[in-house]
Formats: structure tokens, C-alpha cells, sequence
């Protein structure tokens, strides 16, 4: 019997790769139901792609790599900007129906640090939430890709040094080994491991904390971006989006005093990269609160924003009457296990793409709407080589088994988020970072949470210069 290539994750790069490695047989694991629990689905914003009249894919790259403070692997941002149009071919090959002009052509909609309208957009601001629907049917059509739902895969296993299968708990419990002919972790960011995230709480960083067990080099893990824009829901773990299309479409963010927050910090003001506005936005809400005013969209708000609007309503509040209170909130981890542009990482066997990998792309700062991309662009260019793979049968010879720790419980799981919440937040200093990092009660607790987020809490303390989002007040 043919081994399976093992994909853990089903958001869009666990996805993208599965589809793409066709016809070679494949079995995704996922930790949730049904693509449930990846924070794909809650993507609002959309796909940023160089479509419009006089756009190019070096326009793109030149956003990219000014959002990401230059930190930016150049051959990777190219791969990504030139791959994108075909990206959004393909997505659309799969069914995926992204909004249109009464002319035909596509809406193109303008987020943060793009220079220009360059974001395609499905459903208004349910992007990820369609994308993720036509993806998942698609996946359940491929008669080479096999689903497993409610399975952790918690250790990998190893035949002389070589990645060979995985190790996972059902929902009861129950262990079992799965052999397969390589392993893709595909399992999301840490967002997770904050008091304040707008991530699903899923994404905790379970894939980044087994390569780190396993000895895979990470790679930039001190790069956390934090949204400015996440619904102000006090006592909230996930919160809401409130995207970042909206500041494209006219919002603008005000202070306690009602006063416009981004005028005079940045020459785009309201649609500056996220780190700068995250960094406005944190201050204020320190200063007395921060409000969002797209009061000026007016009765379009429920069909444009359909996503946003419903949250609002939910919360008592009416978007197009009052401004909306936001509050930063971890988004996406810029760093992650180290790989090259076939996702290979450095434990021969192992592969890693979307989120979970760091292979340079979004530098020290991830411009918008370019994540959906990455896993679309990184995840067909992975599957498409892991298909090719020789398939060497079952390969014979005793495997070892690394595991990640146990989890932490809930209450030091809390504390650990509150704690990474000061110290890791959008603006960092020496003092928190080592206080950190001296809390025994929480990051020095037997978990893999707290040894996961010891190696970022270091990684920031080793840098000690501000560099996009990381940002050093010492
Ligand atoms: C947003 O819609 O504001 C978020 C999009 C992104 O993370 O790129």
C-alpha cells in the first residue's frame, strides 16, 4: 500500500498543498471539524494580487518589503507577488466567486501599506470564510485526499533522523502512529498564546511547539503582529475583526477626545503599516480607549461589511451610527519553523507552510492581505514537489517518537496569555521581557505553551533594536 503524504492543518496552506499534490494519495488531520478552528475562514480582508490596470507584481514586492521593514527574503516576496495573479486563477478554478464590478472586472479594495487598490474580496469582508468553503468542498471531491477530523497530532515520529509519520490523540484519547511518506505542518499561528487574539483559540502555536521539540530550526520568532483593529470586548480571549478594508473604504480611528489618532504620524495616516497604527492604537487605549468611525459608510455597511456589521450588532453596537471600539490584538506570526521556498525545513522529512513557516516572505511585518496568498502560493509550489515524491513504500526499522510536553492547564494557560500579552505586546521593553522570562509560575511551567513562548520571549530580548513589529521602547 502507497504511504500517504501527512498534511497536519486544514486551513488554506494545508489545503492548497493536499489539492495540489494530486494524484498522490494524501491524509489530512485536522484538530477541529471541517476546516473549523483555522483562522483562514476568518480572514476578512481579502487577497492582495498586482490585478489592477498599471499594477505590477514589483509594485507589490515594493510594498511588501517596505511593510516588513526590509527584513524580507527578496526571492521569496518575487515568488509570492509573481504567483499571485495565477493564485487567484486557481482559487477561482475552484469555485472560489470573488466580487465583481457592474462592468465584469473585479472589485479591488486598498488596506494598509499598499500603495494602491490591489485586494480581491469575496463576499465583502468574508473572504476567508468562502475561500475556506469552496476549498474544503474541493478537498472532499479529490478522491486522493483522505480526512481525519478531532485527531492532535502532538509527536512526530523518526527512522534514523528522518521525519517518517506522526503520532496523535482522537478525541477520546486514544494514541495511535501514523506512517506516512513525508509530513507537512500546516497547523497556524501562536496568536493563541495571547490575552487578546483575533485568532480562533485553536491557533496556539501547537505545530511551531512539536518542530521545536523535534529540533527543527525556527526562524524570526520575536515577530508578532498585532492588528489595531479587533472589536474592544472586555474579558474576551477571541475577538472579532474589525477588518482593515474599512479604513481602506474611509474610516477613520479616533482617540478618547474623539480626535483623528493617525494624523501627522504617517504620511498614509489611517492606512499606514499595521506595526504603526497597532503601536497608535495600543497607546491610546492606554490614554482612555480607541474608536473606529465608518459611520461615513453609511447604509452601504451591512452588504460591504457583512461580517464586521454582524459582529457589531451582536455587541449592541450599530456601525452606522456609532464608532466602533477597538483594541489591538495578536494577528499573525511574521516567524515560525524555518524553511526554503519548497517548505522544506531543517529535519530532513519534515516540511512546514503557511503560518507556521518562516521562510522570509513577510520580513520583520506582514503587509496586508498577503497570508491568504502565502498559503495558496507556498502550499501549490509544496504539494506540486511532494507529489513528484518516489513513494519508497514502508520503510522497515525501529522509529523513535518525539513528543511535544503536555498542555498547561487553564488557569496557567490565563496567565501565560496575560503574561505574553505585556511582555511580547506591540511595544516591548528589556525590563518586561526579563521579568518575563524570571515568571517561573507561568513560562517556566512544564507545558508546551510555556516553552514555546520562553524561546519567543528570548528571541526578543536577543533583539535588541526595533525592527518593524518589533518594537523596542528601550
Ligand atoms: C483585515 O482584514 O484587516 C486583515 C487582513 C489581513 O490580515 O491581511
Amino acid at each position: 500500500m502507497s504511504a500517504p503524504l501527512i498534511i497536519v492543518g486544514g486551513g488554506i496552506a494545508g489545503l492548497a498543498t493536499a489539492l495540489a499534490a494530486a494524484p498522490a494519495p494524501v491524509l489530512l488531520l485536522n484538530r477541529a471539524r471541517s476546516g473549523a478552528g483555522a483562522a483562514s475562514g476568518m480572514a476578512q480582508g481579502g487577497i492582495a494580487a498586482p490585478i489592477g490596470g498599471g499594477d505590477t507584481p514589483q509594485a507589490h514586492a515594493r510594498d511588501t518589503c517596505e511593510a516588513g521593514s526590509h527584513h524580507n527574503d527578496r526571492e521569496m516576496v518575487d515568488l509570492l507577488t509573481g504567483d499571485a495573479v495565477a493564485a487567484i486563477d486557481w482559487l477561482q478554478r475552484h469555485d472560489v466567486v470573488f466580487d465583481r464590478n457592474g462592468d465584469g472586472t473585479l472589485q479591488l479594495g486598498r488596506e494598509g501599506g499598499h500603495d494602491r487598490p490591489r485586494i480581491v474580496h469575496a463576499g465583502g469582508d468574508a473572504t476567508g470564510a468562502k475561500v475556506m468553503e469552496a476549498l474544503v468542498a474541493a478537498t472532499r471531491r479529490a478522491p486522493h485526499i483522505r480526512r481525519r477530523a478531532d485527531v492532535d497530532v502532538d509527536g512526530l515520529l523518526l527512522r534514523g533522523g528522518r521525519t517518517c509519520g506522526v503520532h496523535a490523540l482522537d478525541a477520546d484519547g486514544n494514541a495511535e502512529q501514523i506512517h506516512g511518506r513525508a509530513v507537512v505542518l500546516a497547523t497556524g499561528g501562536i496568536g493563541g498564546l495571547f490575552a487578546r487574539t483575533s485568532n480562533p483559540a485553536d491557533a496556539d502555536g501547537n505545530g511551531l511547539a512539536l518542530a521545536l521539540a523535534a529540533g527543527a530550526a525556527l526562524r524570526d520568532i520575536e515577530f508578532v503582529q498585532f492588528h489595531p483593529t479587533a472589536l474592544a470586548l472586555p474579558g474576551l480571549h477571541s475577538l472579532p475583526l474589525v477588518t482593515e478594508a474599512l479604513r481602506g473604504a474611509g474610516a477613520r480611528l479616533l482617540d478618547a477626545e474623539g480626535k483623528p489618532l493617525m494624523a501627522g504620524v504617517h504620511p498614509l495616516a489611517d492606512l499606514a503599516p499595521r506595526d504603526v497604527v497597532a503601536r497608535q492604537v495600543w497607546q491610546a487605549c492606554r490614554d482612555g480607549g480607541t474608536w473606529l468611525d465608518a459611520r461615513g459608510i453609511g447604509t452601504a455597511f451591512p452588504a460591504r461589511f457583512p461580517t464586521v456589521f454582524g459582529a457589531c450588532m451582536q455587541h449592541g453596537i450599530d456601525p452606522r451610527l456609532q464608532p466602533i471600539p477597538v483594541t489591538p490584538a495578536a494577528h499573525f506570526h511574521m516567524g515560525g519553523i524555518a524553511v526554503d521556498a519548497d517548505g522544506r525545513s531543517s529535519l530532513p522529512g519534515l516540511h512546514a507552510v503557511g503560518e507556521v513557516a518562516c521562510n522570509g516572505v513577510h520580513g520583520a511585518n506582514r503587509l496586508a492581505s498577503n497570508s491568504l496568498l502565502e498559503g495558496v502560493v507556498f502550499g501549490r509550489r509544496l504539494g506540486a514537489r511532494l507529489g513528484d515524491l518516489p513513494d519508497t513504500g514502508h520503510a522497515h526499522g525501529e522509529c523513535t517518537l518525539v513528543r511535544r510536553e503536555p498542555s498547561l492547564d487553564a488557569p496557567r494557560l490565563a496567565g501565560l496569555r496575560e503574561l505574553m500579552m505585556r511582555a511580547m505586546g506591540p511595544v516591548r521593553s528589556g525590563g518586561e521581557l526579563r521579568a518575563a522570562l524570571q515568571e517561573r509560575s507561568a513560562l517556566a511551567a512544564d507545558g508546551w505553551q510555556a516553552t514555546l513562548a520562553q524561546a519567543m520571549v528570548e528571541a526578543a530580548l536577543h533583539r535588541t533594536r526595533s525592527l518593524g513589529a518589533h518594537f523596542r521602547i528601550d
